[in-house]
């Protein structure tokens, strides 16, 4: 059931029908999405920003699995955050009790891109590693 929470609303997600790119920061990692190919990461939403980082092997938090229940992969959206499903109730309360929050996070696992323009994303340094290092989240 990765990635899906049976309750809350899903959001409206349009899937991509082309390749786009997403770039992570600071990792300066850039993959290639091809929405004909079907990923292996199944935490997140289908198609989520989490969901192509995590099959790229790219190392976001994601705490509660990718169901909108915590706020580990929150990230900010730096290019292309209009290309992203809208968030729905749940994940702007999620979000309100993240640390440096900024009009454009997002959580990774909620965010689906249309593939309609490349993105960057930034995985703010709170954000990573933070369970391996074992402290609590400082600002960035
Ligand atoms: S992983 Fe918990 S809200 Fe995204």
């Amino acid at each position: 059931m990765g990635g899906e929470n049976p309750y809350i609303a899903k959001p409206e997600i349009r899937q991509p029908t082309r390749k786009f790119r997403v770039t992570f920061q600071p990792m300066d990692l850039t993959i290639e999405v091809d929405p004909e190919k079907t990923p292996d990461a199944q935490d997140g939403l289908p198609g989520s920003i989490l969901q192509i980082a995590l099959d790229a092997g790219a190392e976001i938090d994601h705490a509660c699995g990718g169901v909108c229940a915590c706020s580990t992969c929150h990230c900010l959206v730096q290019t292309g955050l209009e290309t992203c499903s809208e968030p729905i109730e749940e994940e702007e309360d999620m979000i309100d009790s993240a640390a440096g929050v900024r009009p454009n996070s997002r959580l990774a696992c909620q965010a689906v891109p249309d593939g309609t323009a490349d993105l960057v994303v930034e995985i703010p340094g709170w954000n990573r590693n933070l369970a391996k290092e074992g402290h609590a989240p400082q600002g960035d």
